[in-house]
């Protein structure tokens, strides 16, 4: 009888653990997860569809454009001194503010969202 009743409760902390752990791989996947996988989607949009060939992510000197390390820590865009808010990213991107080429046709907003949560991370 014993025997039995420690092997329940084997089972039954077995089955708690298993649980606890699945449960814990599925947050990690569907909420912590996507912030951190759209800015490597992101970083990889970056360089393909030709960010990188006019600013720079580890510094804020200029290339073509003005260098985007820190962009979100800052209180304001650096060329159009908007508030840095992704809103008015996603502006620059669809209508930028002077001669940055638009990306309105080149990027799905989806693309968009994952580029920002890319400059959200320098
Ligand atoms: C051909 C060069 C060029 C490319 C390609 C380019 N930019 Fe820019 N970017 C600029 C210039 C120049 C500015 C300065 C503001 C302006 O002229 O609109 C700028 C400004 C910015 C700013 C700051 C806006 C502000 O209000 O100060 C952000 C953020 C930005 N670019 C992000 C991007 C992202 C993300 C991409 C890729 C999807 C990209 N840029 C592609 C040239 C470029």
């Amino acid at each position: 009888m014993r025997k039995t009743k420690l092997k329940h409760t084997t089972i039954t902390v077995t089955i708690t653990l298993v649980s606890v752990a699945v449960i814990f791989a599925l947050i990690r996947a569907f909420v912590i997860h996507p912030a951190d996988s759209f800015a490597e989607e992101g970083s990889v949009l970056f360089v393909s569809k030709g960010c990188s060939q006019c600013h720079f992510v580890d510094s804020m000197e200029t290339k073509v454009g003005p260098g985007l390390e820190g962009l979100f820590k800052q209180e304001k865009l650096p060329m159009s001194g908007w508030k840095v808010t992704e809103e008015n990213v996603r502006m620059q991107l669809e209508t930028p503010f002077k001669d940055m080429p638009s990306f309105a046709d080149r990027l799905t907003r989806e693309q968009m969202t994952q580029l920002i949560e890319y400059l959200k991370a320098l």
